[in-house]
């Protein structure tokens, strides 16, 4: 997908609103602790595992993570498209290995290093600012590459994946998971997916597998994730139109409700397979030596 500066920067400046008025924050996660008994000021990783996820599966799909990537307790890691650090936090914990974090949107990082100074995790989850498809490291670095439902904003997929696989040492592994689309999922679809969700890119599982291996990837796992998602979709877009009844009753305004009528396209994408999710997995096998 070609995009020129222009095209690239509205897609940024897109993705930052979005994140940066995002209803989960590291704020909003340390006050649901205190409203339910915790204290903010002392407080162990698994505190936090109930509130700073953004993604499906919880801390089981974070765990299907750590196997495909094979993540042991010497790995360095990569999670590419942080957020405020949630699975980055998990899998330093569950495995003892070193996680670095990086996203675009600086207010997820300054979120995620906050919540991670929190819970004594700052040593081993670090965060860095910067952009998927042109990331701030070294090749060959790490051991593993991490995303969780996340690269569905990131337009230049290639680009992402060359990166990747750039900075994963020879016979490293990447495992994500992320959005798909399925027969059904049209133009007017996309285009409302983008504006809505800055869902900028959606693929087809083979467009995804295609330029894995053209990122330099073998032994390509690909698990569908579909079925699992239409029951959490229909809970959030249940959750959604209450709180637009609840602030409807409160305010007078239907402010939402542009929100809920998309939502409610999203989950019907959903149920008749439009859309789904899926786990990818794969090793890198540019050879590429270290510099
Ligand atoms: C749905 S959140 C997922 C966060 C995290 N993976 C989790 O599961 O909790 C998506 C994140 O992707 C980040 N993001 C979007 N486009 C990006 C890009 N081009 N480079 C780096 N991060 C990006 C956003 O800022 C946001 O924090």
């Amino acid at each position: 997908m070609a995009l020129t500066e222009e095209g690239t920067f509205v897609m940024h400046d897109q993705v930052t609103h979005f994140y940066d008025t995002h209803p989960i924050t590291a704020a909003q996660v340390l006050a649901k602790i205190g409203e339910t008994g915790g204290d903010p000021e002392s407080l162990t990783p698994p505190d936090l595992f109930d509130h700073d996820q953004d993604h499906y599966g919880h801390l089981a799909a974070n765990d299907a993570l750590i196997e495909a990537a094979g993540i042991a307790s010497n790995s360095q890691v990569l999670d590419i498209c942080a957020g405020i650090g949630g699975p980055a936090r998990y899998v330093a914990w569950k495995s003892g290995a070193e996680v670095t974090g990086v996203d675009l949107t600086e207010s997820r990082c300054h979120g995620a290093r906050e919540l991670s100074g929190r819970v004594g995790l700052a040593g081993t989850t670090r965060f860095s600012c910067g952009d998927a498809q042109s990331l701030p490291f070294a090749t060959g670095v790490f051991d593993a590459v991490i995303s969780q439902e996340a690269w569905l904003h990131v337009p230049d997929k290639p680009a992402l994946l060359g990166e990747a696989a750039r900075v994963l040492r020879p016979d490293g592994r990447l495992a994500f998971t992320d959005w798909i689309a399925g027969p059904g999922f049209d133009d007017t679809d996309r285009k409302m997916m983008a504006r809505t969700f800055a869902a900028v890119y959606v693929p087809v599982p083979d467009a995804y597998r295609q330029m894995l291996e053209t990122a330099g990837f073998r032994d390509i796992a690909v698990t569908d994730l579909s079925a699992a998602r239409v029951p959490v979709l229909q809970e959030r877009l249940a959750m959604y139109e209450r709180l637009r009844a609840e602030t409807l009753a409160r305010t007078g305004e239907d402010r939402d409700r542009d929100y809920c009528e998309h939502y409610a396209r999203f989950v019907h994408l959903a149920e008749i397979g439009a859309i789904g999710g899926a786990r990818f997995s794969g090793v890198q096998h540019t050879g590429e030596t270290p510099v």
